[in-house]
């Protein structure tokens, strides 16, 4: 299976998915190329490191936000993946990439959705929210994305500790070492081998 991996900041979750194909825990996959709406995304340094086509596609390079979806549109279409990959992806996808591609985008989401998602909830606000509720579980969530935000079809999820004394960013870490390096990989072995 070809997968495109679409990547915003600093690629664990990518490196993820580079180690998992790596050591066979994700098999008959290849990525062929990642794509940061970021130039200065660590994760191109991860694709560069692993011998990975890196691409960046930023909307401050287009007149306007039209030009920069059918940009990316463009460069997906050319590369033809099976499966798109959101590994911490913060620009919105296009409703024609996602009508395109119905049932080849999937996206790690560090929650467990339906709590603490949509508008405005990425990155380490998910779990301030998460703190600021009180919840005793988080966790992550792999899902097909839809038009809406962090709404399509659950794939798999992994649950979490919250433990006394969390900061975000150290629940933050704990979501992904426990969960997201662990669901999203296995979800792309799951899409890779029917
Ligand atoms: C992190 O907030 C992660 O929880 C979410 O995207 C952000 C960046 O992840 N999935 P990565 O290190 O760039 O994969």
């Amino acid at each position: 299976m070809r997968i495109v991996v679409l990547v915003s900041g600093g690629g664990t979750n990518l490196q993820a998915i580079i180690d998992g194909i790596k050591n066979n825990t994700i098999r008959n996959t290849r990525i062929v190329e990642v794509v940061s709406n970021n130039a200065g995304a660590y994760a191109l340094t991860r694709a560069k490191d692993n011998g990975i086509e890196g691409k960046c596609i930023s909307p401050k390079d287009y007149d306007s936000r039209d030009e920069f979806n059918k940009a990316l549109v463009e460069e997906i279409d050319k590369v033809n993946p099976d499966l798109i990959v959101l590994a911490g992806f913060l620009v919105n996808i296009p409703a024609e990439m996602v009508a395109k591609y119905e049932r080849k985008i999937i996206n790690i989401h560090p929650s467990l959705i339906p709590s603490f998602c949509g508008k405005g909830y990425y990155g380490l606000k998910v779990h301030e929210a998460a703190l600021n509720r009180g919840v005793k579980v988080t966790g992550a969530t792999v899902h097909f994305v839809d038009e809406g935000t962090d709404t399509g079809p659950i794939i798999l999820q992994k649950a979490v500790e919250v433990k006394d004394g969390d900061t975000p960013e150290v629940l933050q870490r704990r979501v992904m070492e426990e969960a997201e390096w662990v669901i999203l990989p296995k979800a792309i072995d799951m899409l890779a081998n029917g």
